[in-house]
């Protein structure tokens, strides 16, 4: 496992950008391990099919369903919300169905991170309408400041059903920062990263989230 290290990047045209190492690769692993044995402890006996949101959750997903005991399945599932620039507007919109049906399966949905809430909020009553067996979630991340965030904007939008979205598997819970790293990306960049590291721009400022 390579050593986690001060990164320094400048893309083309762009200002300088750093990261620092906020969860290291080991800690990840490790926790990893112990949220597949609590997955298992929860359901020891069913097959367990586990659902990824694309592309963030892909690391998440390959590294927890190789250490879950026992019949693992798995699938994935794209959406793209909109919004401007790095800010999410609310409006989820399913990008690439799963390839298989969810009926009576115990259905994990694995996330990289739940911020606002907004994605796995779309997700869950889409899921929940398929008729799984029992529905849960695994997040990696857990920021649960941004959800202030969300329920304001819920409320902007009355016609907007407000719930509670929480995980039922949370790996770390998180101050509210822009992440990048382990399937975590800006502008598409640095989700190769086999840690989680907070993202500075310019002269050490860190991104707004
Ligand atoms: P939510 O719908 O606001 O919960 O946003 C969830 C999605 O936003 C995640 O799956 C990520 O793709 C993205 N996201 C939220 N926070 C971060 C971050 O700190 N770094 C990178 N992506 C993030
Ligand atoms: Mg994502």
């Amino acid at each position: 496992m390579p050593q986690p290290q001060k990164i320094q990047r400048r893309a083309a045209g762009a200002q300088k950008e750093s990261v620092r190492v906020l969860i290291t690769g080991g800690r990840i692993q490790r926790r990893i391990q112990e949220m597949a044995r609590q997955i298992r402890r929860d359901f020891p006996d069913e097959p367990l099919h586990l659902v990824s949101v694309l592309k963030g959750g892909v690391f998440f997903l390959t590294d927890l369903a190789r250490s879950i005991a026992g019949e693992v399945s798995f699938d994935f599932i794209a959406v793209s919300s909109y919004g401007q620039g790095t800010r999410s507007s609310g409006q989820v919109r399913l990008t690439r169905d799963l390839d298989s049906s969810i009926e009576g399966k115990t259905v994990i949905v694995v996330e990289d991170i739940l911020d606002t809430g907004m994605t796995l909020d779309y997700l869950l009553r889409l899921f929940q309408q398929r008729k799984p067996k029992h529905l849960r979630v695994a997040v990696l991340l857990d920021k649960p400041e941004r959800r202030l965030t969300a329920v304001r904007a819920v409320l902007d939008k009355p016609e907007r059903r407000l719930t509670a979205v929480r995980a039922d598997y949370v790996g770390f819970t998180i101050p509210n920062e822009f992440v990048v790293g382990y399937g975590l990306d800006y502008a598409e960049r640095y989700r190769n990263l086999p840690y989680v590291g907070v993202l500075l721009l310019g002269l050490g400022s860190k991104k707004k989230p």
